[in-house]
């Protein structure tokens, strides 16, 4: 009888594509995809580590399964990614029912594991080791990139995919747990890369729709590739990818500030499917908190970078994360960060409540000493700014045409079911912001010119004008 799977996935952007990819190997073995948890012979989940709130979320949906594996002893039951490299054997001690933990670098072992699971082997574990116990060299290999090769099917979508252009992180931020479960920093080869790209601007043609690719990487404008005496940066990167037949619009994320430099920068402004959409995060205002959070810059050099990309790249969108809350911080300290949101005017920004992160040199070193409620009140506070900036700069838009790369249908028709030929559907411009508009199923994943009627904080409503070539 045929085994269905079923992965639900938290976390980053890096985690979607890991999902997919386990999917794709899956799906290469015969396995079919599940439509819930309950009915799926595997469930698997990949798992985030980044704050305590993404842990407790996987923690209470294994706790949701424990009946159904005790109703079903056979179910496989996985907990994959960054939280399986940081808590290891102490999840089989917290939720006994669980069989397979299996980290991010681990992830190409996995069809093979789960079938000695069923075999009978009983609980099993694959992980790296300590990042910080190893020396350099064995730390990377133990740290291998779980990169296979790609399927279409196993793609959610035609006209939009993820590329890893990096693996890891070394940048080790004193609140981020990132580089100790995701290992160090691994640039891929360019020539690997372009040719994936190749390959999915080829399916996309066969499907006849356009091709978005977000390259990925936890600092991806650090990417850097040595080849006998040549360095391949970003910039060579994305130059190298502009001209692949078929696609239409190539982003990158997520930027280290640091990083940010004048080649890139024009790379953006002189390459015709780069968007001019950064996000680059700031994560505070204020110096101190800067350094005790050793991000390597302070907020004058952060504000010199954003008008250097303003300067060169005029009207491009510039987005950030935010801590609130970090351990010391403030209320003047908080109000820092609020100064360079209304100064920065960001097209958005996503704004986290500090969480302490065990093993991370801020854990270990700095008290936790914002209380939970003054967390919330600066987070909502920050995001209050935030959204009445973003509302206020939609604005202009209004009665402008946009080039729109259609997703898929809106959340209000996917609610309805819209059965008509018309409905609602979404889309995004170069600049990554969210376009509502009426239009027929045909137009996902193509490109098409949109009117702006209104515009809100989140979201543009529009209507079509005519639909473009892609
Ligand atoms: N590599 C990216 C993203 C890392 S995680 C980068 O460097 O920007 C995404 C965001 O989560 C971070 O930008 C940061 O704002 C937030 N974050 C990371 N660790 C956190 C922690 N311990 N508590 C709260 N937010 C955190
Ligand atoms: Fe974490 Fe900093 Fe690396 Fe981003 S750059 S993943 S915040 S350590
Ligand atoms: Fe979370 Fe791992 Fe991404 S900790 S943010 S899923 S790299």
């Amino acid at each position: 009888m045929t085994k269905r799977f079923y992965i639900e996935t938290v976390g980053c952007q890096m985690n979607m594509l890991d999902s997919e990819l386990i999917a794709s190997g899956l799906l290469r073995l015969g396995y079919e995809p599940a439509i819930s948890a309950s009915k799926a012979d595997v469930v698997l989940f990949n798992t985030c580590s980044v704050r305590q709130h993404a842990e407790d979320k996987v923690y209470s949906a294994l706790g949701r399964l424990k009946h159904a594996k005790q109703h079903n002893p056979l179910k496989i039951i996985g907990v994959l990614g960054c939280m399986a490299q940081k808590d290891g054997p102490l999840i089989f001690r917290r939720a006994p029912h669980v069989d397979l933990v299996v980290g991010p670098s681990q992830l190409g072992q996995l069809p093979r594991l789960i079938e000695e699971v069923a075999a009978g082997a009983g609980p099993t574990i694959a992980v790296s080791s300590d990042r910080k116990a190893e020396s350099h060299r064995e730390a990377r290999e133990s740290f291998a990139p779980f990169n296979p090769a790609r399927r279409a099917e196993a793609r959610p979508v035609a006209h939009q995919a993820m590329v890893r252009v990096a693996f890891g992180c070394d940048k080790f931020c004193s609140y981020c747990i990132v580089p100790s479960v995701r290992g160090p920093e691994q640039s891929r080869r360019p020539e690997d890369i372009e040719e994936e790209v190749q390959l999915l601007a080829r399916q996309a043609r066969q499907r006849d729709v356009a091709l978005e690719v977000t390259l990925l990487g936890q600092t991806v404008n650090s990417y850097r590739y040595r080849d006998g005496g040549r360095t391949f940066r970003l910039a060579d990167l994305l130059a190298r990818l502009n001209d692949v037949e078929g696609l239409a619009r190539l982003k990158f994320v997520t930027n280290h500030p640091r990083h940010m430099t004048e080649d890139l920068i024009k790379a953006v402004r002189d390459l015709s499917r780069v968007t001019p959409y950064f996000h680059v995060p700031a994560q505070s205002g204020s110096d101190r908190m800067l350094r005790r959070m050793r991000r390597g810059y302070s907020s004058s050099q952060y504000r010199e970078m954003l008008g250097r990309i303003h300067e060169t790249v005029p009207g491009a969108a510039v987005t950030s994360d935010f801590i609130v809350g970090f351990c010391g911080e403030t209320e003047a300290e908080f109000q820092r960060s609020v100064d360079l949101v209304r100064e920065a005017r960001f097209k958005n920004s996503f704004i986290f409540k500090y969480s302490p992160r065990p093993g991370t040199h801020a854990a270990a070193r700095f008290e936790d000493d914002v209380p939970d409620e003054e967390k919330r009140r600066r987070n909502n506070e920050l995001l209050a700014v935030q959204n009445a900036i973003s509302e206020e700069d939609n604005q202009p838009l209004v009665g402008r045409t946009v080039e729109i790369l259609v997703e898929g249908p809106s959340k209000t028709s996917l609610k309805h079911e819209a059965t008509e030929r018309a409905t609602q559907l979404v889309g995004r411009t170069t600049c990554d912001r969210i376009v509502v508009f009426e239009g027929a199923g045909e137009l996902i994943g193509r490109l098409v010119s949109v009117e702006i009627e209104k515009a809100a904080a989140f979201t543009l409503f529009g209507r079509t004008v005519t639909s473009a070539t892609n």
